[in-house]
């Protein structure tokens, strides 16, 4: 799969790209990464890429032009190519997305500037999404969310890990709590199941804690959420425990 990043600020993707998963990922050639300047493609000598907005107000605006002419660098050197534009009122980013986007083989992140982007680029871009409900300075923060996100579910970048379909938000529930040596640490003790063995035992609490997560921290999850005959009775069982 293709990333393609447009930005004013190249340098922000040198190091996060290079480490790690994504790191490794592209080492192997499972992914490439594509960093575009988009000042490369002003029109003038000065370079420039943002200009005051019509109406007045305070900040800058993204000009169209330079992001014009940077997209159609991108599209002569491949085939068909799908551009995103990172903004604070796009659309959620949720795992649905992530899902959908690591299908696409060639995807293009415009990171724009927190104060915005000149509307007009908005009709040249196939779709606009946002990572959350808070404000960035920019888009790259954001890129980098959506690319790491993404490239986990790209075939063959997680190796021989656990395959990404049985993570939390697949199933819609938050992930149980995780344990490793010392057994105790300043008088916690990591819970008796885990050391049990009994395979069965520790299923059925791993479960029990997802949904205890859940209903505890996110009852907008556990409302979208369909319980099966047993998490119903492990939902009576947390219920009970709080009473
Ligand atoms: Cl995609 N951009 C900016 N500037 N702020 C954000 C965002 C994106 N998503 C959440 N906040």
């Amino acid at each position: 799969m293709i990333f393609t990043i447009l930005t004013l600020f190249p340098a922000i993707f040198e190091s996060p790209l290079n480490e790690s998963l994504l790191g490794k990922a592209r080492g192997k050639g499972l992914l490439e990464f594509d960093i575009v300047d988009i000042r490369d493609f002003a029109a003038d000598i000065h370079r420039t890429c943002d200009d005051a907005p019509f109406g007045g107000g305070a900040g800058m605006v993204m000009k169209v032009e330079p992001i014009h002419s940077a997209m159609e660098h991108v599209r002569e050197g491949h085939g068909k190519v799908r551009f995103v534009l990172l903004t604070p009122h796009g659309r959620s980013f949720d795992q649905e997305t992530a899902l959908r986007f690591s299908r696409i083989p060639h995807l293009a992140l415009l990171c724009g500037r927190y104060e915005g982007v000149d509307e007009r680029i908005t009709t040249l871009m196939d779709d606009e999404v946002s990572v959350g409900d808070y404000v960035l300075s920019g888009g790259e923060a954001a890129a980098l969310v959506v690319i790491d996100a993404v490239s986990r579910l790209v075939p063959g970048v997680l190796g021989n890990e656990a395959s990404p379909t049985d993570e939390s938000f697949r199933q819609g529930l938050l992930e149980y709590p995780q344990y490793t040596r010392p057994r105790e640490f300043m008088g916690m003790e990591v819970p008796d199941v885990l050391l049990s063995g009994n395979h069965e035992e520790i299923r059925r609490w791993r479960r029990k804690e997802s949904l205890r997560r859940t209903m505890l921290r996110r009852a907008d999850l556990m409302e979208r959420f369909e319980p099966s005959r047993e998490d119903r009775v492990l939902i009576r069982e947390i219920m009970e425990e709080m009473e």
